[in-house]
C-alpha cells in the first residue's frame, strides 16, 4: 500500500491554485501507482480550527462550524471537479479526529513531553504562529504584511529541544528522508544553529482562541492549530479504518517545512509512532511574477482556469511549466502558449491526423499493432516526482511521431497502393503503410497510458477515439 498525503488546507478562503497544485501532484502520483497495480491511500483534507478560521467565520456572521462545513464542502467539490480522486478527506472538526488529538496529547503530557510555562513574544495571526523579530520587516510579518501581537501568556510547551539530537540523526541518515536535498540541508542548518531547537508552544489560552480542541487536562487552553493539524495524518487512518502507517510520501511546499520536518517527527517519536518515509517539498509559485495574495487581488481560482481550458490542460501545465521541487511562476498566457504548442499542435494533431489517415486509407489496426512497450525513463521520473521531466519525455515521443509522419509521408504511398489494389496484389507499399500506422497507434497508446495520471479525462477521450476511429478535436487551438 502506498500512503500519500498533502497538507490539510486552511479554510479561511476558498481553494486557490496553490492548494490545487499540491493536490493535483498527489493525485498524479496516486493514479500512477494505482495504474501500476498498487493499492493506494491518498489523503487530503481541511484544517478547520484556529484564530484564522474563527475570524473568517465571524466576518461572514457564521458560527465557526457552520462556516467550516460550508468551506470544507467547497474544497471537496473543487477536487472532484478537477478530477482529483482522494481516498479519504479528513476534516479536523471530525469528532474522531478531536478525540485522537486529545488522547495522543494526554499520553505526551503524562510522560512529561508537554509542560506548562510562560510564553513571551510575538504572534502573527496570519501565520497562526509565534514569530521572531528576525521574521519582521518594518515591524510587520513578512508573509502577511501584518503587525504581530505582543504576547505574554501561560501556555503548554512540547519538549522539542529534547529531540534535537534524535532529529539530527534521523534526518542526516535519511531514516526520515527530506527531499530535495537543499531542503534537507536547510532543516539541518536550522537544527545546528546557535542555541539549537527551542520548545514549542502547543496550546493557546481559550480566552484568545476559542475555536480549537480543549486540552483534556486544562479547559482554559485549546490546542495550537498546528499540533492538532499534524495529527490528521494519523487520525485519518483510524477514521477510515485503514492500516497503512507510515506515509510513503508527504507532499507540501517549503513554507511549512519546519513544522513537518521538526515538530512532526518529534511528536511522532514522543508518541512512539514510526516515521514517514519521505517528505517531498515542492516550490512556491508566483502569479505573473507576484506573490498570490488577497491584498493584490491576484488569487487564481483553479476552477475558473479549468472551465476555460479544461482540467487536463490545467493539470498538465502546472506540472509541466517548472520543476516540482523549485519555485516557479504561473501566467495564463504561458498556459495558452504551451496548450497550443504541446497539446493542440503536437498531441491533438498527432491523434487527429493518424485517425484521419487510417480512415481515409482504410488501414486495419490489428491487436498485434497495439502492442505496448514500457518506457522506463518516464516511470523513473514520475517515481522521483520529476513530473516536468516525465512530461518532457512524453512530449518528445509525440513530437517524434509527428516528425516520423512528415518523413515517411504515407500519403505518397497511397497512389501506388491503390493501383496495386486494382490489380489485386499485396504490395510493398501496402505493407509499409500498415507498418507506419501500427507504429503510430502503438505510440499513441503508450502516450495515453503515461498521460493518464496527468489528464485522466482527456486520456479517456483519446482512448475512445483510438477505438472508434472517429476523430474529434480534443484540444482545439486557443486564439
Ligand atoms: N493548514 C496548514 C497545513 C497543515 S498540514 C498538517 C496550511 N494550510 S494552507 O492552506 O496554507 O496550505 C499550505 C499549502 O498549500 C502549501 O504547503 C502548499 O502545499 C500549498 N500552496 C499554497 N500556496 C502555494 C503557492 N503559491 N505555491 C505552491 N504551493 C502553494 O499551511
Amino acid at each position: 500500500m502506498k500512503y500519500i498525503t498533502t497538507p490539510i488546507y486552511y479554510i479561511n478562503a476558498k481553494p486557490h491554485l496553490g492548494h490545487a497544485y499540491t493536490t493535483i501532484a498527489a493525485d498524479v502520483l496516486a493514479r500512477y501507482w494505482r495504474g501500476r497495480g498498487q493499492k493506494v491511500f491518498f489523503l487530503t483534507g481541511t484544517d478547520e480550527h484556529g484564530l484564522k478560521v474563527e475570524r473568517a467565520a465571524a466576518k461572514e456572521g457564521l458560527a465557526p462550524k457552520v462556516f467550516a462545513d460550508k468551506m470544507a464542502a467547497q474544497f471537496l467539490e473543487a477536487w472532484k471537479k478537477l478530477d482529483i480522486n482522494c481516498d479519504f478527506f479528513i476534516r479536523t472538526t471530525d469528532k474522531a479526529h478531536e478525540k485522537y488529538v486529545t488522547e495522543f496529547a494526554s499520553k505526551l503530557y503524562r510522560q512529561g513531553d508537554i509542560y506548562k510555562d510562560i510564553y513571551r513574544g510575538l504572534y502573527c495571526v496570519g501565520c497562526e504562529a509565534y514569530i521572531q523579530d528576525d521574521d519582521l520587516v518594518d515591524g510587520k510579518c513578512l508573509l502577511h504584511n501584518q503587525v504581530p501581537q505582543k504576547i505574554k501568556e501561560d501556555v503548554y510547551f512540547f519538549r522539542l529541544s529534547k529531540y534535537q539530537e534524535h532529529l539530527k540523526k534521523i534526518i542526516e541518515t535519511d531514516i526520515f528522508r527530506i527531499e530535495p536535498k537543499e531542503r534537507k540541508n536547510e532543516v539541518l542548518g536550522f537544527i545546528n544553529q546557535e542555541g539549537g531547537l527551542k520548545d514549542v508552544a502547543i496550546s493557546r489560552s481559550s480566552s484568545k482562541v476559542k475555536w480549537g480542541i480543549p486540552l483534556p487536562w486544562d479547559k482554559e487552553h485549546v490546542f495550537y492549530v498546528w499540533f492538532d493539524a499534524l495529527l490528521n495524518y494519523l487520525s485519518a487512518l483510524k477514521i477510515a479504518q485503514i492500516s497503512c502507517w507510515p506515509p510513503d510520501i508527504q507532499l507540501m511546499a517549503k513554507e511549512i517545512l519546519r513544522f513537518h520536518a521538526l515538530l512532526w517527527p518529534a511528536i511522532l517519536s514522543a508518541g512512539e509512532e514510526s516515521l514517514p518515509k519521505k517528505l517531498f517539498v515542492h516550490g512556491y509559485f508566483t502569479i505573473e511574477g507576484k506573490k498570490m495574495s488577497k491584498t493584490l487581488g491576484n488569487v487564481v481560482d483553479p476552477l475558473e482556469i479549468a472551465k476555460k481550458y479544461g482540467n487536463g490542460p490545467l493539470r498538465y501545465f502546472l506540472l509541466r511549466e517548472f520543476p516540482f521541487g523549485e519555485d516557479g511562476d504561473y501566467a495564463e498566457k504561458n498556459l495558452i502558449r504551451r496548450y497550443n504548442s504541446e497539446l493542440a499542435d503536437d498531441l491533438g494533431n498527432l491523434l487527429q491526423r493518424t485517425i484521419v489517415m487510417i480512415n481515409r486509407f482504410k488501414i486495419k489496426v490489428t491487436a498485434r499493432q497495439r502492442e505496448f512497450r514500457h518506457n522506463g525513463i518516464i516511470e523513473e521520473k514520475i517515481e522521483n516526482l520529476d513530473f516536468q521531466g516525465a512530461l518532457v519525455e512524453i512530449n518528445r515521443a509525440v513530437k517524434g511521431a509527428n516528425a516520423y509522419i512528415d518523413k515517411e509521408k504515407p500519403w505518397k504511398l497511397v497512389d501506388s497502393a491503390r493501383k496495386s489494389k486494382e490489380i489485386g496484389l499485396e504490395t510493398e507499399e501496402k505493407k509499409r503503410f500498415e507498418e507506419i500506422f501500427a507504429h503510430l497507434i502503438s505510440i499513441l497508446h503508450q502516450v495515453a497510458y503515461y498521460l493518464e495520471p496527468f489528464m485522466p479525462r482527456e486520456v479517456l477521450e483519446i482512448q475512445r477515439q483510438l477505438k472508434s476511429l472517429k476523430p474529434e478535436p480534443i484540444f482545439p487551438k486557443i486564439k
